[in-house]
């Protein structure tokens, strides 16, 4: 079997609550898919993009969890490593706003140092049921010091340029690091080999994500 070769990897996780989108958000950026039944996540999951930024072949590594107390298996092997974090709220659910310090936290506290933050405010497309204003989700973004999106996973906004501004972030860390900063940053996907692994081994939850 050909040996994978790439310059850098970036691991890459979502938190949140459970039923934000996360999985949907992780699905619509590598397969361009969306589940409008999607089940809670039970474990962990990845899934693997290559870019290039730079001439340089960059793997991203993107893990998903499950936002569901009783189902979180969350360990400090999830936050262990990760260049970039995305912080996922629901618009329309003012809870899993109210639980975003939770989650930011627990990315202070079990996170690497320097780990990158994007807050995402997910499901834009359900502007009729919109409870969490776009200039609230600002306001938080500016008290955690990160950059803002809304993204819809469903109607496909901002899901490609939240995960390409996160990765022109953690390169631009890395280079500014080792001061090397003549050549341009553009990025382009390279090669569709995307693909999304299960890497849990317990049973599915019976019940649908929401219901
Ligand atoms: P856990 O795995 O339990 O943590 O949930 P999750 O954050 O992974 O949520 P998931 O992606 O499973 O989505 C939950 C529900 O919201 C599903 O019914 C999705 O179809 C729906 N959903 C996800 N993203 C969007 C979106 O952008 N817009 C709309 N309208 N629905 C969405
Ligand atoms: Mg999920």
């Amino acid at each position: 079997m050909e040996k994978e070769s790439y310059d850098l990897l970036f691991k890459l996780i979502l938190i949140g609550d459970s039923c934000v989108g996360k999985s949907n958000i992780l699905l619509k950026y590598l397969k361009n898919e969306f589940d409008p039944n999607s089940r809670a996540t039970v474990g962990v999951e990845f899934g693997t993009k290559n870019i290039i930024i730079n001439n340089k072949k960059i793997k991203i590594q993107i893990w998903d969890t499950a936002g569901q107390e009783r189902y979180r298996s969350i360990t400090s092997a999830y936050y262990k490593g990760a260049k970039g974090c995305f912080i996922v709220y629901d618009i329309t659910n003012s809870q899993s706003f109210d639980d975003i310090i939770k989650w930011y936290e627990e990315i202070k506290r079990s996170g690497d140092k320097g780990v990158s933050i994007i807050l995402v405010g997910n499901k834009c497309d359900l502007e009729n049921e919109r409870k969490i204003t776009i200039e609230m989700g600002k306001n938080k973004a500016k008290e955690m010091n990160c950059p803002f999106y809304e993204t819809s996973a469903l109607s496909n906004i901002m899901i490609e340029q939240v995960f390409k501004s996160m990765c022109e972030d953690i390169y631009n860390k890395i280079k500014s690091e080792k001061k090397d900063d003549d050549e341009d940053d553009d990025i382009e996907i390279v090669k569709d080999e995307n693909k999304i692994v299960n890497i849990n081994i317990e049973a599915k939850p019976k019940k649908k994500c929401c219901k």
